[in-house]
């Protein structure tokens, strides 16, 4: 044999056994992308193919991927099935888990983005809990998909070769985590689920969205120079505990709404009472006079209080309907009570001081 294809055929004989994978014999100019699999409708599963039901998080990301022929050549990929869940049962723990592993993979140099694919029940509420505490300025785009993968109109594998193209775009760097469906690109901040089934759930109701993912690649609407930072400086990923999370929990009001639920809370021992409370509130995060009152309680008895709205644009301003300065209150602003909630969480880790607090929602 002629010594010169010695190296083609060792190289064949590796990518035939299995014993490389075909990434690493990927041309070494491609951007190396990590994706990071947490499960979904973007891998669930019909028991019958074109039926309504089904179980999200059951597919591997490696089925995923085999269904996305090509894709190896628009990156270099590293795969990493962090969970396998639908996303309503994420916790704080898993939050924290795929921070850090979204962190470790971004300090890689040679690791150029990062995607997630994620169930897109909660998908808004990871990319905002990964805003307030990565660093990096390299690509994060979450993605998922609101038919599963055995759907004839399976949408995820569209999602998850875009969501790639955008993670090894320059021009998506800085621009914080990016929530990527239905080829639209949102911040994490503004996005939210606004839809049970259409493909157009995601909506950015106060901004409108960042960007599109287009055929070509991603192209922004804004550049990623006006990106709001991360409210406080974002918070040490290192130091956190799920463990020891202060827990906050949200509270919705609506016509007839009584303090049943805070007063519930209250007479819990104290090791078990919620260190703050979110209001869902109707308007301009206000509540019934009944359900106001229960919420004085609250802050009286020492818990930190967070109007929020349930409409689901706008901000919500102090001291309008209800006088937070007199009570004690914060202001959620632009966001979600969800949103909200992840904040205040991280918040109470740094500081208990009201108007430290309401500045970390104003910068959000
Ligand atoms: C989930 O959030 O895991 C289920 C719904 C979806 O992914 O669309």
């Amino acid at each position: 044999m002629k010594k010169s294809l010695r190296p083609l055929l060792l190289l064949a004989l590796l990518l035939s056994s299995g014993l490389l994978h075909a990434s690493a014999a990927d041309s070494p100019k491609l951007p190396r992308v990590a994706i990071l699999a947490t499960g979904g409708t973007i891998a669930g599963v019909q028991a019958t193919p074109g039926a309504a039901a089904y179980k999200p998080g059951v597919l591997t990301l490696d089925h995923l991927l085999s269904q996305l022929p090509g894709l190896e050549k628009v990156a270099a990929l590293d795969g990493e099935q962090v969970a396998n869940i639908a996303s309503q049962d994420i916790t704080a723990d898993l939050w924290l888990h795929l921070a850090r592993r979204a962190a470790a993979q971004l300090a890689r140099p040679e690791i150029t983005g990062v995607v997630i694919t994620h169930g897109t029940d909660t998908m808004e509420e990871t990319a905002w809990l990964l805003r307030l505490v990565l660093r990096s300025d390299k690509p994060v785009v979450l993605t998922g998909a609101m038919f599963p993968a055995t759907s004839p109109h399976a949408d995820g594998p569209a999602n998850l070769r875009s969501a790639v193209a955008t993670a090894v775009s320059p021009a998506s760097r800085g621009h914080g985590p990016l929530l990527l469906l239905n080829g639209q690109l949102h911040s994490a901040r503004d996005v939210r689920k606004t839809a049970t089934e259409a493909l157009d759930t995601f909506q950015s109701p106060n901004d409108g969205p960042v960007g599109l993912a287009t055929a070509a690649g991603p192209v922004f609407n804004v550049p990623a120079a006006t990106a709001r930072p991360a409210p406080g400086g974002g918070f040490d990923l290192a130091s956190l505990d799920a463990s020891t999370l202060p827990r906050v929990v949200i509270i919705s009001a609506h016509g007839d709404a009584d303090g049943l639920v805070v007063d519930a809370l209250l007479a819990l021992p104290a090791e078990r009472r919620p260190a703050g409370l979110v209001l869902s509130g109707v308007g301009n995060g206000n509540a019934s006079a009944t359900l106001l009152a229960a919420l004085e309680r609250a802050s009286r008895a020492g818990l930190v209080v967070v109007r929020a709205s349930r409409t689901g644009r706008g901000l919500v301003d102090r001291n309008m309907e209800v006088n937070d300065d007199a009570l004690g209150w914060i202001a959620a602003r632009a966001l979600s009570p969800q949103k909200a909630r992840l904040l205040l969480v991280l918040g109470l880790t740094r500081t208990r001081d009201l108007a430290e607090l309401q500045r970390l929602f104003d910068e959000a």
